[in-house]
């Protein structure tokens, strides 16, 4: 079983951000979200990775080098322009050759074990029945895919099911989508998907749908079975969802104190202070991690904050936020449900009139309530 991992694609949903960074390597919890999907094909005890890359291709190879910090043995693939989910698998022929894999997409994060779920398919695909009317679950399938329940499935691919639970129909981001069911960004396949993949057409958006290419296994007769997440799954490619999974992933925290905490400062539950940082006369209220070489002084940090590395935080309030890494916050006031790129300053000066003087990039937020 090979897996093939997605981390193409343009990310404007999280410009500006994105406009200087891949979206799969913003940090939640202090951890680039395309790593959690690269332990988790790790933990499935999968070896063999190939990596779709785009226009950020240095930076994913620069973060992820060999894969050999996970056992994993890593493979790039350049996909020229973001043309579609089964465009990726399309230009990644070569590679996985007649196996079957797991395609992960590199922006969604997880909590359900990858290694049941591929499991469940491996032993389904070991089994030599051949289907049976109204037994196709015991059938050996070329497909496996992962439902979730959500509230606005428009903004996914959307699943059909018939009453025994088989799925009849997949459509991406319909306008009046058939169900809540929505598809989540782990999809198992065997060697039958590069036929489909090959034989589709670019939808109304101009990419090759990994849905369409699904749906043509579906009208070709094999079988595509699907299961419903247990636990969360979050596409991380927004700013309230990558909050909300940093949320999720430090509710999951150990307190762990590697760095220098001065005695005027009050530490409250599970908090991460790494190695190298160092804390003056401030407040921690877990669950909260704070990251090598920052500097908290006179400051507190609220629940679900993420501070990354090397920032510096003074006179300030922040919770509930994603420091992606030196980020300079000098008495600032109060930061909530924020996400502060690399190298971002907030700082008030002593400047009169007092004014709010900015310089932001493209895209960039700016709420001043
Ligand atoms: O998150 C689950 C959803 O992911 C599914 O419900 C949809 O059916 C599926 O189409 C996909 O929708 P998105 O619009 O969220 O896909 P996105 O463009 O964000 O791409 C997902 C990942 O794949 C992301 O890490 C970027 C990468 N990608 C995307 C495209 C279009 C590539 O590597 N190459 C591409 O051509």
């Amino acid at each position: 079983m090979k897996a093939l991992v997605l981390s193409g694609g343009a990310g404007t949903r999280l410009r500006p951000i994105t406009h200087t960074r891949a979206k799969q390597l913003v940090p939640v919890a202090n951890k680039p979200v395309l790593f959690y999907g690269l332990e988790a094909i790790a933990g499935a005890g999968i070896k063999q990775v190939g990596i779709v890359v785009g226009d950020t291709a240095a930076e994913i190879q620069g973060a992820v080098g060999d894969g050999s910090r996970w056992g994993l043995e890593v493979t790039y693939l350049r996909q020229e322009a973001p043309l579609g989910l089964a465009h990726a698998v399309l230009i990644a022929r070569d590679f996985l050759g007649e196996e079957d894999f797991v395609m992960y997409l590199g922006d969604n994060l997880l909590q359900q074990d990858l290694g049941d779920f591929v499991g469940r398919f491996q032993a389904r695909r070991s089994r030599a029945t051949a289907p049976r009317l109204g037994e196709e679950g015991l059938a050996v399938p070329s497909a496996q895919i992962l439902l979730a329940h959500v509230e606005d499935p428009q903004r996914f691919g959307v699943a059909e099911l018939d009453v025994a639970g088989r799925v009849l129909r997949l459509v991406e981001k319909p306008t009046v989508p058939p169900s809540d069911l929505a598809l989540v960004g782990v999809y198992l396949f065997d060697s039958r998907i590069h036929e489909a993949v090959a034989s589709i057409k670019p939808s109304g958006r101009g990419e090759l749908e990994i849905t369409d290419a699904i749906q043509w296994l579906i009208d070709a007769g094999h079988v595509v079975l699907s299961e419903i997440l247990a636990g969360w799954w979050i596409d991380t490619g927004k700013l309230t969802p990558l909050l909300e999974a940093n949320r999720l992933l430090l509710e999951a925290i150990e307190r762990r104190i590697d760095g220098e905490v001065d005695t005027e400062c009050q530490l409250d539950g599970r908090v991460i202070i790494e190695a190298g940082a160092r804390l003056v006369r401030s407040h921690v209220r877990g669950p909260a991690i704070v990251g090598a070489g920052s500097e908290i002084v006179d400051s507190f940090i609220g629940p679900f904050s993420a501070i990354g590395p090397g920032c510096v935080v003074h006179h300030s309030e922040i919770e509930h936020s994603v420091l992606v890494g030196s980020a300079r916050v000098i008495d600032a006031g109060r930061i909530e449900d924020s996400l502060l790129g690399y190298g971002v300053e907030v700082t008030r000066s002593a400047r009169r009139p007092r004014a709010t003087r900015l310089m932001v990039g493209d895209h960039c937020l700016v709420d001043l309530s």
